[in-house]
Protein backbone atom coordinates (compact mmCIF):
# COMPACT_ATOMS: atom_id res chain seq x y z
CA UNK A 1 0.00 0.00 0.00
CA UNK A 2 0.82 3.14 -0.94
CA UNK A 3 -0.36 4.92 2.37
CA UNK A 4 -3.12 5.33 4.41
CA UNK A 5 -5.24 7.29 2.68
CA UNK A 6 -7.88 8.21 5.38
CA UNK A 7 -9.89 11.28 3.04
CA UNK A 8 -11.52 8.06 1.09
CA UNK A 9 -13.87 8.16 3.69
CA UNK A 10 -14.86 11.58 4.52
CA UNK A 11 -15.26 12.98 0.92
CA UNK A 12 -19.05 13.65 1.33
CA UNK A 13 -21.83 14.56 3.88
CA UNK A 14 -23.30 11.71 3.27
CA UNK A 15 -20.48 9.32 3.74
CA UNK A 16 -19.14 11.04 6.86
CA UNK A 17 -22.96 10.81 8.40
CA UNK A 18 -22.47 7.06 7.37
CA UNK A 19 -18.93 6.63 9.47
CA UNK A 20 -20.24 8.84 12.24
CA UNK A 21 -19.62 6.41 15.65
CA UNK A 22 -20.73 8.62 17.93
CA UNK A 23 -24.66 10.22 18.13
CA UNK A 24 -26.67 12.55 20.15
CA UNK A 25 -30.17 11.94 20.47
CA UNK A 26 -33.35 13.70 22.89
CA UNK A 27 -33.13 10.46 24.50
CA UNK A 28 -29.03 11.39 26.08
CA UNK A 29 -30.68 14.60 27.38
CA UNK A 30 -31.21 15.75 30.67
CA UNK A 31 -32.81 19.84 31.11
CA UNK A 32 -32.19 20.64 35.03
CA UNK A 33 -34.97 23.66 35.88
CA UNK A 34 -34.71 25.62 38.92
CA UNK A 35 -38.21 26.10 40.41
CA UNK A 36 -38.98 29.01 42.84
CA UNK A 37 -41.48 28.83 45.68
CA UNK A 38 -43.98 32.33 45.14
CA UNK A 39 -46.75 33.87 45.46
CA UNK A 40 -46.13 35.78 42.18
CA UNK A 41 -47.36 32.82 39.80
CA UNK A 42 -45.97 34.85 36.88
CA UNK A 43 -42.69 34.75 38.34
CA UNK A 44 -39.31 34.25 35.46
CA UNK A 45 -36.35 35.47 36.61
CA UNK A 46 -33.42 35.58 34.24
CA UNK A 47 -30.46 34.24 35.98
CA UNK A 48 -27.31 37.01 35.20
CA UNK A 49 -24.59 34.46 35.26
CA UNK A 50 -26.44 32.10 32.90
CA UNK A 51 -27.65 33.69 29.94
CA UNK A 52 -31.10 32.13 28.80
CA UNK A 53 -31.81 30.20 31.99
CA UNK A 54 -34.71 31.40 34.10
CA UNK A 55 -35.58 30.62 38.00
CA UNK A 56 -39.69 29.89 37.68
CA UNK A 57 -42.38 29.95 39.57
CA UNK A 58 -44.53 26.74 38.68
CA UNK A 59 -46.74 28.26 36.67
CA UNK A 60 -44.13 29.23 34.54
CA UNK A 61 -42.51 26.23 34.69
CA UNK A 62 -44.99 24.14 33.60
CA UNK A 63 -45.54 26.78 30.70
CA UNK A 64 -41.63 26.25 29.80
CA UNK A 65 -41.56 22.55 30.30
CA UNK A 66 -44.98 21.99 27.91
CA UNK A 67 -42.69 23.60 25.13
CA UNK A 68 -39.90 21.74 25.43
CA UNK A 69 -42.08 18.75 25.74
CA UNK A 70 -43.38 19.73 22.54
CA UNK A 71 -40.27 20.02 21.16
CA UNK A 72 -39.03 16.37 21.94
CA UNK A 73 -37.64 17.12 26.07
CA UNK A 74 -37.60 13.59 27.44
CA UNK A 75 -36.31 14.12 30.72
CA UNK A 76 -35.37 17.04 33.18
CA UNK A 77 -33.55 17.39 36.57
CA UNK A 78 -35.36 19.78 39.38
CA UNK A 79 -33.67 21.91 42.04
CA UNK A 80 -35.70 23.78 44.12
CA UNK A 81 -35.59 27.16 45.73
CA UNK A 82 -37.62 27.34 48.61
CA UNK A 83 -39.50 30.34 50.67
CA UNK A 84 -37.34 29.76 53.86
CA UNK A 85 -34.34 28.26 55.29
CA UNK A 86 -33.04 26.69 58.16
CA UNK A 87 -30.08 25.11 59.87
CA UNK A 88 -31.49 21.55 58.80
CA UNK A 89 -32.74 22.34 55.69
CA UNK A 90 -36.53 21.24 56.63
CA UNK A 91 -38.03 22.63 53.37
CA UNK A 92 -36.08 19.52 51.25
CA UNK A 93 -38.06 16.77 52.74
CA UNK A 94 -41.62 18.69 53.35
CA UNK A 95 -44.30 16.78 52.09
CA UNK A 96 -45.14 20.42 50.44
CA UNK A 97 -41.39 21.85 49.78
CA UNK A 98 -41.77 23.12 46.40
CA UNK A 99 -39.91 20.35 44.88
CA UNK A 100 -42.24 17.81 46.00
CA UNK A 101 -44.71 19.98 44.40
CA UNK A 102 -43.14 20.72 41.17
CA UNK A 103 -42.92 16.60 40.48
CA UNK A 104 -47.02 16.25 41.30
CA UNK A 105 -47.92 18.74 38.86
CA UNK A 106 -45.45 17.53 36.15
CA UNK A 107 -45.95 14.15 36.96
CA UNK A 108 -49.72 14.88 35.93
CA UNK A 109 -49.26 17.00 33.11
CA UNK A 110 -46.77 15.51 31.40
CA UNK A 111 -46.82 11.72 32.33
CA UNK A 112 -44.63 10.21 29.60
CA UNK A 113 -41.56 13.11 31.12
CA UNK A 114 -38.81 11.29 33.39
CA UNK A 115 -38.19 13.53 36.36
CA UNK A 116 -35.34 13.59 38.09
CA UNK A 117 -34.78 15.08 41.45
CA UNK A 118 -31.53 16.70 43.01
CA UNK A 119 -31.47 15.09 46.04
CA UNK A 120 -29.19 17.77 48.53
CA UNK A 121 -29.84 20.21 51.62
CA UNK A 122 -27.66 23.06 50.24
CA UNK A 123 -30.33 24.58 48.49
CA UNK A 124 -32.65 24.45 51.90
CA UNK A 125 -29.85 25.45 54.53
CA UNK A 126 -29.63 28.36 55.94
CA UNK A 127 -25.69 28.07 55.92
CA UNK A 128 -25.43 26.86 52.50
CA UNK A 129 -23.60 23.33 53.13
CA UNK A 130 -25.09 20.35 51.45
CA UNK A 131 -25.77 18.92 55.26
CA UNK A 132 -25.89 19.33 58.95
CA UNK A 133 -23.35 21.41 60.88
CA UNK A 134 -22.19 21.13 64.40
CA UNK A 135 -23.27 24.65 66.36
CA UNK A 136 -20.74 27.86 66.24
CA UNK A 137 -19.58 25.73 62.98
CA UNK A 138 -17.28 27.93 61.04
CA UNK A 139 -15.82 25.88 58.53
CA UNK A 140 -18.44 23.56 57.25
CA UNK A 141 -17.76 20.49 58.29
CA UNK A 142 -20.58 18.83 57.68
CA UNK A 143 -21.60 15.86 60.09
CA UNK A 144 -22.48 12.82 57.87
CA UNK A 145 -24.30 10.22 59.72
CA UNK A 146 -26.88 12.49 60.71
CA UNK A 147 -26.77 14.00 57.67
CA UNK A 148 -27.58 11.12 55.59
CA UNK A 149 -31.13 10.52 57.52
CA UNK A 150 -32.17 13.99 56.05
CA UNK A 151 -30.59 13.04 52.74
CA UNK A 152 -32.96 9.65 52.55
CA UNK A 153 -36.18 11.78 54.05
CA UNK A 154 -35.51 14.04 51.18
CA UNK A 155 -35.30 11.10 48.08
CA UNK A 156 -38.58 9.21 50.03
CA UNK A 157 -40.50 12.71 50.16
CA UNK A 158 -39.78 12.88 45.94
CA UNK A 159 -40.52 9.66 45.75
CA UNK A 160 -44.10 9.74 47.16
CA UNK A 161 -44.45 12.70 45.07
CA UNK A 162 -44.02 10.62 42.33
CA UNK A 163 -40.24 11.34 40.75
CA UNK A 164 -39.00 8.79 38.64
CA UNK A 165 -35.39 8.53 39.61
CA UNK A 166 -33.69 10.46 42.55
CA UNK A 167 -30.32 11.94 42.04
CA UNK A 168 -28.09 12.42 45.35
CA UNK A 169 -25.98 15.48 45.04
CA UNK A 170 -24.16 15.72 48.52
CA UNK A 171 -21.43 13.67 48.81
CA UNK A 172 -22.06 12.41 52.27
CA UNK A 173 -20.20 8.50 52.72
CA UNK A 174 -22.59 6.21 52.30
CA UNK A 175 -25.80 8.22 51.16
CA UNK A 176 -26.33 5.58 48.23
CA UNK A 177 -27.02 3.05 50.88
CA UNK A 178 -28.92 5.06 53.15
CA UNK A 179 -31.51 6.25 50.10
CA UNK A 180 -31.70 2.98 48.77
CA UNK A 181 -32.70 1.25 52.17
CA UNK A 182 -35.28 4.03 52.83
CA UNK A 183 -36.78 3.51 49.20
CA UNK A 184 -37.01 0.18 49.67
CA UNK A 185 -39.06 0.16 53.39
CA UNK A 186 -41.01 2.73 51.88
CA UNK A 187 -42.14 0.45 49.27
CA UNK A 188 -40.30 2.45 46.10
CA UNK A 189 -37.82 -1.11 45.10
CA UNK A 190 -38.07 0.19 41.45
CA UNK A 191 -37.19 4.20 42.17
CA UNK A 192 -33.37 4.54 40.67
CA UNK A 193 -30.91 6.17 42.20
CA UNK A 194 -28.79 8.30 39.71
CA UNK A 195 -25.73 9.21 41.93
CA UNK A 196 -23.15 11.73 42.06
CA UNK A 197 -20.84 9.20 42.38
CA UNK A 198 -17.71 11.23 41.01
CA UNK A 199 -18.40 15.01 42.13
CA UNK A 200 -15.14 17.12 42.15
CA UNK A 201 -15.35 20.45 44.44
CA UNK A 202 -15.05 22.71 41.66
CA UNK A 203 -15.04 26.43 40.73
CA UNK A 204 -17.62 25.50 37.59
CA UNK A 205 -20.45 25.27 39.95
CA UNK A 206 -19.92 29.08 40.34
CA UNK A 207 -22.74 29.89 38.33
CA UNK A 208 -25.39 27.54 39.92
CA UNK A 209 -24.80 28.80 43.04
CA UNK A 210 -26.23 32.20 41.87
CA UNK A 211 -28.86 30.21 39.96
CA UNK A 212 -29.77 28.13 43.15
CA UNK A 213 -28.86 30.55 45.72
CA UNK A 214 -26.67 27.99 47.43
CA UNK A 215 -23.73 29.33 47.90
CA UNK A 216 -21.97 28.47 51.33
CA UNK A 217 -22.10 31.38 53.70
CA UNK A 218 -18.99 30.45 55.01
CA UNK A 219 -16.05 27.71 54.47
CA UNK A 220 -16.43 25.80 50.99
CA UNK A 221 -17.39 21.91 49.87
CA UNK A 222 -14.22 21.03 50.03
CA UNK A 223 -14.23 18.57 53.05
CA UNK A 224 -17.10 16.39 51.43
CA UNK A 225 -16.80 17.08 46.97
CA UNK A 226 -13.71 14.96 45.60
CA UNK A 227 -10.34 17.08 45.19
CA UNK A 228 -9.87 17.26 41.41
CA UNK A 229 -5.79 16.12 41.25
CA UNK A 230 -7.02 13.12 42.47
CA UNK A 231 -8.22 10.33 39.80
CA UNK A 232 -7.61 7.27 42.42
CA UNK A 233 -10.32 8.59 44.61
CA UNK A 234 -12.87 8.03 41.69
CA UNK A 235 -12.18 5.05 41.26
CA UNK A 236 -12.90 4.50 45.05
CA UNK A 237 -16.40 6.51 44.76
CA UNK A 238 -16.87 4.40 41.82
CA UNK A 239 -16.77 1.23 44.08
CA UNK A 240 -18.41 2.56 46.94
CA UNK A 241 -21.60 3.42 45.02
CA UNK A 242 -21.65 0.02 42.82
CA UNK A 243 -21.62 -1.82 46.19
CA UNK A 244 -23.96 0.76 47.61
CA UNK A 245 -26.72 0.27 44.60
CA UNK A 246 -26.50 3.07 42.77
CA UNK A 247 -28.19 2.43 39.24
CA UNK A 248 -26.56 5.32 37.11
CA UNK A 249 -23.57 7.68 38.13
CA UNK A 250 -23.09 10.74 37.10
CA UNK A 251 -19.53 12.21 36.54
CA UNK A 252 -19.02 16.10 36.73
CA UNK A 253 -18.20 18.53 35.89
CA UNK A 254 -17.68 17.19 32.16
CA UNK A 255 -14.90 18.99 30.38
CA UNK A 256 -12.22 18.92 31.82
CA UNK A 257 -12.76 15.60 33.49
CA UNK A 258 -13.33 13.35 30.31
CA UNK A 259 -10.48 11.11 31.45
CA UNK A 260 -12.30 10.66 34.14
CA UNK A 261 -15.85 9.41 32.49
CA UNK A 262 -13.51 7.11 30.39
CA UNK A 263 -11.74 5.77 33.19
CA UNK A 264 -15.04 4.95 34.54
CA UNK A 265 -16.38 3.33 31.67
CA UNK A 266 -13.53 1.18 30.95
CA UNK A 267 -14.30 -0.36 34.95
CA UNK A 268 -17.52 -0.81 35.41
CA UNK A 269 -21.25 -1.20 33.58
CA UNK A 270 -23.05 1.27 35.26
CA UNK A 271 -24.42 3.78 32.80
CA UNK A 272 -22.96 7.01 32.74
CA UNK A 273 -24.40 10.58 33.08
CA UNK A 274 -21.87 13.22 32.25
CA UNK A 275 -22.63 17.20 33.30
CA UNK A 276 -22.07 20.13 31.91
CA UNK A 277 -22.39 22.23 34.49
CA UNK A 278 -23.35 25.64 34.89
CA UNK A 279 -20.12 27.63 34.11
CA UNK A 280 -19.28 25.49 31.17
CA UNK A 281 -22.66 26.27 30.10
CA UNK A 282 -21.91 30.15 30.83
CA UNK A 283 -18.35 30.24 29.36
CA UNK A 284 -20.22 28.82 25.92
CA UNK A 285 -22.74 31.31 26.12
CA UNK A 286 -20.73 34.28 26.87
CA UNK A 287 -18.01 33.52 23.73
CA UNK A 288 -21.23 33.10 22.36
CA UNK A 289 -22.72 36.53 22.87
CA UNK A 290 -19.52 37.82 21.80
CA UNK A 291 -20.20 36.67 18.30
CA UNK A 292 -16.59 34.97 19.44
CA UNK A 293 -17.64 31.41 18.42
CA UNK A 294 -20.10 29.39 16.37
CA UNK A 295 -22.20 28.53 19.49
CA UNK A 296 -23.83 25.41 17.60
CA UNK A 297 -20.66 23.85 16.22
CA UNK A 298 -18.94 24.16 19.84
CA UNK A 299 -22.02 23.00 21.60
CA UNK A 300 -22.10 20.09 19.73
CA UNK A 301 -18.56 19.32 19.31
CA UNK A 302 -18.31 19.51 23.47
CA UNK A 303 -21.25 16.91 24.21
CA UNK A 304 -19.75 15.02 21.01
CA UNK A 305 -17.41 14.65 23.39
CA UNK A 306 -18.57 13.45 26.39
CA UNK A 307 -20.60 10.85 24.48
CA UNK A 308 -17.40 9.93 22.62
CA UNK A 309 -15.70 9.66 26.43
CA UNK A 310 -18.18 6.99 27.47
CA UNK A 311 -21.62 8.67 29.07
CA UNK A 312 -24.53 7.73 27.46
CA UNK A 313 -26.31 10.34 29.19
CA UNK A 314 -25.51 14.08 29.59
CA UNK A 315 -27.05 16.89 31.59
CA UNK A 316 -27.03 20.13 29.90
CA UNK A 317 -28.35 23.47 30.28
CA UNK A 318 -28.07 23.08 26.46
CA UNK A 319 -31.11 20.48 26.10
CA UNK A 320 -33.83 22.77 25.87
CA UNK A 321 -32.15 25.22 23.06
CA UNK A 322 -30.50 22.11 21.25
CA UNK A 323 -34.26 20.50 20.83
CA UNK A 324 -35.97 23.74 20.06
CA UNK A 325 -33.53 24.62 17.50
CA UNK A 326 -34.25 21.29 16.13
CA UNK A 327 -30.15 20.34 16.54
CA UNK A 328 -30.86 16.93 18.11
CA UNK A 329 -34.32 15.31 18.08
C1 LIG B 1 -26.10 20.71 44.88
C2 LIG B 1 -25.64 20.77 43.46
C3 LIG B 1 -24.71 21.64 42.87
C4 LIG B 1 -24.71 21.37 41.51
C5 LIG B 1 -25.61 20.32 41.31
N1 LIG B 1 -26.15 19.96 42.53
C6 LIG B 1 -23.92 22.74 43.46
C7 LIG B 1 -22.81 22.46 44.38
O1 LIG B 1 -22.44 21.34 44.66
O2 LIG B 1 -22.32 23.47 44.90
C8 LIG B 1 -23.92 22.10 40.47
C9 LIG B 1 -24.55 22.14 39.11
C10 LIG B 1 -24.00 23.16 38.17
O3 LIG B 1 -23.02 23.87 38.45
O4 LIG B 1 -24.60 23.27 37.09
N2 LIG B 1 -25.18 20.22 45.78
Amino acid sequence: MEFYRGRRLRNSVALRDLMAETTITANDLIMPYFVIETDDEDFKSPINSMPGQYQLSLKQLNETVKKAVANGLKAVLLFGLPKVKDPVGSQAYAENGIVQQTVRMLKQNFPQLIIITDVCLCEYTSHGHCGLLCEGDKQGLVINDSTLELLAKTAVSHAKAGADIVAPSDMMDGRVRAIRTALDEAGFKQTPIMSYAVKYASAFYGPFRDAAESAPQFGDRRTYQMDFRNQSEAIREMYADIEEGADIFIIKPASAYQDIIRMIYDRCDVPLAAYQVSGEYSMIKAAALNGWINENAIIMESLIGMRRAGAKLIITYFTEELLEKGLIK
